[in-house]
């Protein structure tokens, strides 16, 4: 982030959950928010919504997945807003399904989205930061990202993948000033997490309540806190790190709340 001029900032999977809540947490930060996401209506209503409130934001329609699409979309926030400071990554989708029982497309599409896709939008968003001089990259990981999930075998490959591509990140552009973190939440309360329990295959929101220490899901709103720290000069000289946001739960076995 400079302070001369306007943090810009690009926000992928913006249209929902987290990516939404860090884009409108950016855009309180007074940042200029260019929202990805493949579902554009969705993507272009928020962006009303912050210029309607005061802010600077521009939406496009992308597939993360795509090289073509994420390029063209990061440059038009580079010229919308004059450079770029800021890259959240937070675009995803969860398949299920162990690799017997998951469809072979279904595995390519969770490595194209939940992995190509962080990696193509650091790819094009690199040669911006490094044109602005430094920067920060945050990429959603997943508590899936540093340790396995029965049920869950491509994206918690995905999501561990994302742990490796950005201490790559940290280690390759660090000392050209761009810092690079991932964040790692457990479970959510956001569509996709409504829509992995609707899944006759994953067991019941309670189940994994009772295995959270402190009792429920996390909101989206309070990843996006860790995001916005991340990007922030608050975190100046945190770099190639995993931000855990769990409640406790991967801190060791958790077996019941004391009565
Ligand atoms: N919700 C959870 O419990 C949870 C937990 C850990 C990590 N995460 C991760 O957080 C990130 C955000 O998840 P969420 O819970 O906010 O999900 P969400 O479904 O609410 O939002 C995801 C957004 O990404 C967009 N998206 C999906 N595929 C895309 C693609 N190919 N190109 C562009 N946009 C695409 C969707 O349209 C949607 O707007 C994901 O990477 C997810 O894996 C979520």
């Amino acid at each position: 982030m400079v302070s001369s001029k306007q943090e810009s900032a690009v926000v992928t999977g913006a249209a929902s959950g987290i990516g939404r809540e860090a884009a409108l947490a950016l855009a309180r930060r007074g940042a200029a928010v260019a929202l990805l996401d493949r579902d554009g209506a969705k993507a272009r209503a928020l962006a009303d919504e912050i210029v309607r409130a005061g802010g600077r934001a521009i939406a496009a329609t992308a597939d993360v997945a795509d090289s073509a699409q994420v390029k063209a979309a990061i440059d038009a926030a580079v010229t919308a807003h004059e450079g770029l400071d800021t890259v959240v990554a937070a675009a995803g989708i969860a398949l299920t399904g162990s690799v017997l029982q998951m469809a072979e497309a279904d595995w390519h599409r969770t490595i194209a989205v939940n992995l190509t896709g962080p990696y193509l939008t650091a790819r094009h968003a690199m040669p911006h930061l490094l044109e602005r001089g430094g920067g920060s990259y945050v990429a959603i990981s997943s508590d899936a990202g540093i340790r396995g999930s029965m049920g869950f075998a491509a994206y918690c490959a995905s999501k561990h993948a994302v742990v490796g591509l950005v201490r790559c990140l940290a280690l390759d552009h660090g000392h050209q000033g761009i810092r690079s973190n991932a964040v790692c939440p457990s479970f959510v309360d956001t569509p996709m997490a409504d829509q992995l329990l609707a899944d006759d295959n994953v067991p019941e929101k309670s189940f994994y309540e009772r295995r959270v220490p402190l009792g429920r899901f996390a909101q989206a709103a309070e990843v996006a806190r860790v995001i916005l720290h991340l990007t922030s000069a608050e975190a100046s000289y945190t770099n190639g790190m995993f931000y855990v946001i769990d409640g406790g739960t991967t801190a060791g076995t958790y077996t019941a709340a004391p009565a």
